[in-house]
């Protein structure tokens, strides 16, 4: 069985909110009760631990820590909590990707069971060509066809993200997203295609596209 960890500990500064961004409305409701509701309709999760912001309450049904500095620490902070109990399979979702749906989930928990892995995670091929560049000049054009924009549900076999966490301080604090550290680790990590409609809210304007996306989903 699997354990979820939803990050929603952000400040959402880029978003200029009030308050912290996973607890801004969007279509309704607060940002993470879509994530949440698609967790839950995943018959194979069977806990959902949540890491928070301060002064902030677990949502009902769910448990809460509080979150960390930096994403990865409050990843961390989540695991350290879910350890308590024998999961074998660990989810990590962003609070900030409410367009997640329960095939996403699946796909995810699927690939890590029928493969050799150490994690299955959500990602889109990219539609844009990148250029990477030195500040002022470009330095390269990346071959677009072997590109992919990572997203979340990110599902690990619990002995290999534990492992990856046991990196040092300094790594996990500079990764900013958790198969990486699986990576760096030596461990496997297979792509899920997912659908670019998995998008993270970062701005306003995503915020506003995911609010009319998920109105039109009924
Ligand atoms: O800041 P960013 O958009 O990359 O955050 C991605 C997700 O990680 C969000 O759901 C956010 O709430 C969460 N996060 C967190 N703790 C932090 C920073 C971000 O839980 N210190």
């Amino acid at each position: 069985m699997a354990v979820a960890l939803l990050v929603a500990a952000g400040r959402g500064e880029r978003l200029g909110s009030d308050g912290p961004k996973a607890f801004v409305i969007c279509a309704g409701r607060p940002m993470l009760e879509w994530s949440i509701e698609a967790l839950r309709a995943v018959a194979e999760i069977e806990r959902i631990v949540v890491a928070l912001p301060p002064g902030v309450t677990a949502p009902p049904g769910t448990v809460g820590v509080p979150g960390g500095e930096q994403r990865s620490q409050s990843v961390q902070a989540a695991l350290r909590h879910a350890a308590a109990q024998d999961d074998d399979v660990v989810l990590v979702h962003d609070a900030a990707r409410p367009l997640v749906t329960p095939a996403i989930v699946r796909d995810c928990l699927d690939t890590l069971a029928s493969e050799d892995c150490d994690a299955a995670i959500a990602a889109a091929p990219v539609a844009d060509t990148i250029k990477e560049s030195d500040g002022e000049e470009v330095v390269r054009t990346l071959d677009r066809t072997r590109l992919w924009a990572v997203q979340t549900p990110q599902v690990f076999h619990r002995a290999a993200l534990e492992q990856a966490f046991a990196q040092g301080a300094a790594a996990v604090a500079a990764a900013t997203d958790d198969a990486s550290l699986i990576e760096a680790a030596g461990g496997t990590v297979r792509l899920v295609p997912a659908p670019r409609e998995n998008f993270k809210v970062t701005t306003p304007e995503d915020l506003r596209l995911a609010d009319l996306l998920l109105r039109a989903r009924g």
